[in-house]
């Protein structure tokens, strides 16, 4: 991935799958759930790597002059080199939490009616796809710079590692009529 307008687009897909995947979990696991409101709350996935305009970023105090995901981008493919790189690595990382966290504040005000138990299984639905998706997307160990670990393997959380075992297992199946980011399509587009 040579480009930032490639690396939105391969955001874009994994914000994608983690719906699809949170729904599937959501529907053999937390039977209980509405798949509706759910489904709302999935597409919130990694909104801070999707804004591109200062004003709403503004909301979120946040004031780099750069977008959260054009930093992130700057250690696409690579861990950091240096101590500076690496204080650099962790503060995107943090301001990126610190929105998504706010982000998920808000939604949760909107829908006040659910329970803490209703919240905390809308986080562990997309925890759980993220983690599984992050593991097992082909472009992940190229983003990340390094291969990764299965979710199942990589989770503390015994509860969690027998969903993300669950979702491993049926991952392909789920992401099949999904796009994964792939450098041919690019070449091939030029
Ligand atoms: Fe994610």
């Amino acid at each position: 991935m040579r480009t930032f307008k490639e690396f939105q687009h391969h955001i874009d897909l994994h914000r994608e799958r983690v719906v699809k995947l949170g729904l599937a979990l959501a529907k053999t696991h937390f039977p209980a759930l509405n798949l509706k409101t759910l489904e709302s709350f999935l597409w919130l996935h990694d909104h801070s790597k999707t804004l591109t305009n200062y004003q709403s970023l503004k909301k979120y105090e946040y004031n780099h002059s750069l977008f959260p995901a054009e930093r992130l981008f700057e250690f696409y493919g690579r861990t950091p080199k240096t101590n500076e790189e690496t204080l650099q690595l962790i503060d995107v990382v943090n301001d990126i939490n610190a929105i998504d966290e706010e982000v998920c504040v808000e939604f949760f005000k909107l829908h006040a009616d659910l329970s803490w138990g209703i919240q905390d299984a809308f986080y562990t639905v997309e925890k759980v796809a993220d983690l599984v998706d992050r593991s097992l997307d082909p472009m992940a160990a190229e983003e990340f710079g390094h291969p990764m670990i299965l979710a199942s393997e990589f989770v503390q959380d015994p509860y969690m590692a027998t969903l993300s075992i669950w979702l491993e297992t049926h991952y392909h199946q789920i992401t099949k009529d999904l796009s994964f980011s792939n450098p041919l399509c690019y070449k091939l587009a030029e």
